[in-house]
C-alpha cells in the first residue's frame, strides 16, 4: 500500500471493544462510517440513532448535553461555542414562526444588549427594553409589542436583580411568546427556569458549569416544542462546541454542585462583612433583606443559596481609585470572567458593559465606582483579608 494511503487509513476506524469507558472520551472524528450505505442513510434521516457528521452531533458533546438537560429538567440541549452563540440560536429559535419582536430586560449582560441592538434590530426585529422586575411594566410592554419572545436573566448582570420568571413566563405564554432565560449567574443549583414555565434556558458554560477558567462554551436547554427547531438551526448554522471543550466542561460539571454550594456560602459571608466596611458605599447581594426583589428571591431561591456574585460601590471613588483598589488585590484575580474556582473581580464599566454608552450605563445604575466580585472556593477569610487590605 502506498505510504500516502497508509498515512491516511492506518490505525483509525477500529471497531469499539466490549469495554465501556468509565468516563466520556474525547471523540474528534468529523464523520462516521457504517457497514452499509443503507445504514448511513437511516442515520442521516434519524430513523436510526447514530452519528454521521460532527456538525450534526458528537459523542463527547452529546454526553455533556445529556448531563445539562438532566440538571435543568429540560427535553434536550445544544452545546455551542460560547454563551453568546447559545443566546443567538435561542432567540432565533424563539422567533421562528412568531412575531419578530422581543421584549427584553433592560438589565442584561452588556453583549446581550448589544446583540439585540446591533444584530437583531438591524435584521428587522422590534426590540423593547423594560424593567423586568416591574410586572405591570412587563405586562404593558407585552400587550403593546405583542412580542414573539421575552428575554431575561435569572440574576441580572451586574446589579443582581431577580425577576419573577414564573409570572413573566405566564404573561408571555398568554400572548403567544416564548420565554428565554439566561441563567448563567443562577445555575440549576438555584433555579431551573423551565420548571417555572420558561421555554429555553441559556448558559455561558464558560462560567460556573465548567468552572475552571479554561473553556469557552455555551448551552441552550430546551423544552420539547422548541428542540427540533434548535437542532435544525444548529445543523444548518453550525454553532457547535468542539469535543475538547465539551470534555473539559463535562469534567468540570462533575464538581459543579459542590463548588457552587461552597461559593454561595463564601459569598454570603463576604457580602455580610463588606456591608459594614467604611470604604464601601453600597453592596448588591441577593441575600440582603433590603434587596428590592427580596420577596421574589425568598420565593424562588432555595434557602441559603443566593448565588456567588457580589457587586459593590466604592465610597467616593472614580475610575482612577477603582483601578488603584483593583491593582492592590493579591489573591482575587483581576479578570473579566466569573464563576471560576478562584475569585475574580471585574470592573463592569470597562468590561461586561463597556460597549454601552456611558449614559446608558448610568440609566441602568452601573456607576464608575461599581465593581463585581465572583466569589471562588478559596477560604473565605483569605478572600476577605485580600479585599480588606486592598480597600485600605
Ligand atoms: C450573564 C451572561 N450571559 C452570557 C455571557 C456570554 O458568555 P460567553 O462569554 O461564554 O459568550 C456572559 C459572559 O460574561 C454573561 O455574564
Amino acid at each position: 500500500m502506498n505510504l500516502h494511503t497508509k498515512a491516511v487509513h492506518a490505525g483509525d476506524r477500529k471497531k469499539a471493544s466490549q469495554a465501556i469507558p468509565v468516563t466520556t472520551p474525547i471523540v474528534t472524528a468529523s464523520s462516521y462510517l457504517y457497514e452499509s450505505m443503507e445504514q448511513l442513510d437511516r442515520v442521516f434521516s434519524e430513523e436510526d440513532e447514530g452519528y454521521c457528521y460532527a456538525r450534526y452531533d458528537n459523542p463527547t458533546s452529546h454526553a455533556l448535553e445529556e448531563v445539562i438537560t438532566c440538571m435543568e429538567g429540560g427535553f434536550g440541549s445544544l452545546t455551542t461555542s460560547s454563551g453568546m452563540s447559545a443566546l443567538q440560536v435561542a432567540l432565533q429559535a424563539a422567533l421562528t414562526d412568531r412575531r419578530r419582536s422581543i421584549v427584553a430586560a433592560g438589565a442584561l449582560y452588556g453583549a446581550s444588549t448589544r446583540m439585540l441592538m446591533s444584530v437583531f434590530e438591524p435584521a428587522g426585529v422590534d426590540v423593547r427594553f423594560v424593567d423586568i422586575c416591574d410586572l405591570e411594566a412587563v405586562q404593558a410592554a407585552i400587550t403593546d409589542a405583542r412580542p414573539g419572545c421575552v428575554l431575561l436573566e435569572t440574576i441580572s448582570n451586574p446589579l443582581l436583580r431577580v425577576g419573577q420568571i414564573d409570572r413573566i413566563a405566564q404573561m408571555a405564554r398568554e400572548a403567544g411568546a416564548a420565554t428565554v432565560v439566561d441563567s448563567t449567574f443562577a445555575t440549576p443549583l438555584l433555579v431551573r427556569p423551565l420548571e417555572l414555565g420558561a421555554n429555553l434556558v441559556v448558559h455561558s458554560l464558560t462560567k460556573y458549569l465548567a468552572g475552571h477558567g479554561d473553556v469557552l462554551g455555551g448551552v441552550i436547554v430546551s423544552d420539547e416544542p422548541h428542540f427540533a427547531t434548535i437542532r435544525a438551526l444548529a445543523r444548518i448554522c453550525g454553532p457547535n462546541l468542539g469535543p475538547f471543550e465539551s470534555y473539559l466542561a463535562m469534567r468540570g460539571i462533575k464538581t459543579f454542585p459542590l463548588r457552587m454550594e461552597r461559593q454561595c456560602a463564601n459569598a454570603c459571608r463576604i457580602a455580610t462583612s463588606l456591608a459594614s466596611h467604611p470604604g464601601i458605599a453600597k453592596v448588591y447581594f441577593p441575600a440582603d433583606p433590603n434587596h428590592p426583589d427580596a420577596t421574589t428571591i425568598q420565593r424562588i431561591f432555595p434557602a441559603g443559596l443566593y448565588g456567588a456574585m457580589i457587586s459593590f460601590e466604592l465610597k467616593d471613588a472614580a475610575r482612577e481609585q477603582v483601578f488603584a483598589f483593583m491593582d492592590r488585590l493579591k489573591l482575587v484575580v483581576r479578570g473579566t470572567s466569573l464563576g471560576d474556582v478562584h475569585s475574580l473581580m471585574s470592573y463592569p464599566a470597562m468590561s461586561s458593559h463597556r460597549d454601552l454608552a456611558p449614559k446608558h450605563r448610568q440609566r441602568l445604575g452601573i456607576g464608575d465606582n461599581l465593581v463585581r466580585l465572583s466569589v471562588g472556593i478559596e477560604g473565605p477569610e483569605d478572600i476577605l483579608a485580600d479585599l480588606e487590605q486592598a480597600l485600605g
